[in-house]
């Protein structure tokens, strides 16, 4: 199978497995005990704690490890809400259902910031909704087209009115270099399974000396800012991930994903008609590629593809088998034909140039397949026969 899903999730590193295997083997010893075995476990925490920390200019005392980057969101939401006083929650259009629902739980009123027709926020737009507002989160990089938000130029709009900042950076990381520091954000979230770690784990920065509340009450690990036993082994595998990918951007790794992307979406475009590339292509993860393909449901090109080695997503990971345009889409102004016609194919790592021209040639096979198909007028239920 040819893997371009890396914004739903990502492979696992085998030398980040080979770090975590003797914590889930032999290191079990609970990292709050006082023996020798539980100060190795709270050790090798406190490494993989600077190795997060690295990853985003942070300082380890400013990282809380969670189960996850949903869980981090909510945890960076909830105490914003509850620190500050009345006033709008200030975000995008185009968040992800972790930053919507969490919002929307909140009695406070929310604020959903436009985007252009590249799905890039509209910082006029932007300014003006901070009138009234309490917070702000916005996400770093889209989900589903990878599109970059110009976060820093956010940021410095909301600080300089006093308003607290939470970026979802759970898709940039680990494809682009993030500094929180330079970004000037208070809160950043973050999940391992999204570069290559494991699954369950995710770190939420906070800001040394921002007030904050914490979400899961009991034992007071994490300084008090999360309860709950450490995943030893998840948190070393987060922290190994992290090492890993501070080392592939420094070696041009951004780079090389989009050559891998843009090799892709040459031969694409080549050797079909109908093709177009939705999302700012200038501003994009290198990643990322979100195409729609005239006269084609997304859903039958899926099963195409998924028969012929491709495994890829309609919209973003979370609205499959949904058969409508994903709030993204909708607030891009993609006409609904072209936003069901649409499909995400994201690179990591993992693969290699060879096999994006593969990818390339089975999906222009599987779109003429299915123009054939479909133009007949048989419809797209032929495709779900074997
Ligand atoms: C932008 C964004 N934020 C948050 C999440 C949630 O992360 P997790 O799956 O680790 O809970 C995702 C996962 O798809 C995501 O893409």
């Amino acid at each position: 199978m040819i893997y371009l899903d890396a914004n739903a999730t990502t492979p696992l590193l085998p030398e980040v497995l080979d770090q975590m295997l003797p914590w889930l083997r032999d290191g079990y010893a609970n990292p709050s005990g006082s023996h020798r075995m539980a100060k190795q476990a709270r050790a090798a925490i406190d490494r993989a704690r600077e190795e997060v920390a690295a990853l985003i200019g942070a300082s380890p005392e400013e990282i809380v490890f969670t189960g996850g980057g949903t869980e981090s969101v909510n945890t960076a939401l909830c105490s914003l809400d509850h620190l500050t006083g009345s006033g709008t929650a200030v975000i995008s259009a185009i968040e992800h259902s972790a930053v919507l629902r969490s919002v929307e739980h909140q009695k406070r009123p929310t604020r959903r910031v436009a985007v252009d027709e590249g799905g890039c926020l509209v910082l006029t737009d932007f300014e003006a909704a901070l009138e009234g507002a309490a917070y702000v989160s916005l996400m770093a990089a889209n989900n589903e087209t990878g599109v970059i938000q110009p976060l820093i130029e956010a940021a410095a709009v909301a600080r300089r009115r006093g308003l607290p900042v939470h970026t979802d950076a759970v898709q940039a990381a680990g494809k682009t270099p993030l500094d929180v520091r330079q970004l000037g954000v208070d809160l950043l979230s973050l999940s391992a399974h999204k570069f290559h770690g494991p699954k369950g784990v995710g770190l939420l920065y906070v800001r040394g000396g921002l007030d904050f509340k914490p979400m899961l009450l009991g034992g007071g690990q994490e300084a008090g800012r999360r309860s709950g036993t450490e995943n030893t082994a998840g948190i070393v595998g987060m922290g190994a991930a992290a090492a890993c990918a501070l080392r592939y951007l420094s070696q041009h790794g951004e780079a090389a994903l989009a050559l891998m992307r843009d090799a892709f979406e040459t031969k694409v475009l080549a050797g079909l008609s109908g093709v177009t590339m939705n999302g700012d292509t200038m501003g994009r993860l290198g990643n990322t590629s979100h195409l729609s393909f005239d006269g084609c449901e997304a859903a039958g090109l899926l099963i195409l593809l998924d028969e012929a080695g491709v495994a890829c997503s309609a919209g973003s990971a979370c609205m499959t088998g949904k058969q409508k345009p994903s709030h993204v889409q909708l607030a891009m102004n993609i006409p609904e034909a072209r936003a069901k016609s649409s499909l995400r194919f994201s690179f990591s790592r993992c693969n290699t140039p060879d096999e994006a021209m593969q990818a390339a040639d089975i999906l222009i096979e599987s779109v003429k397949k299915l123009r054939r198909v479909q133009g007949s007028g048989v419809g797209p239920v032929v495709v779900y026969s074997p």
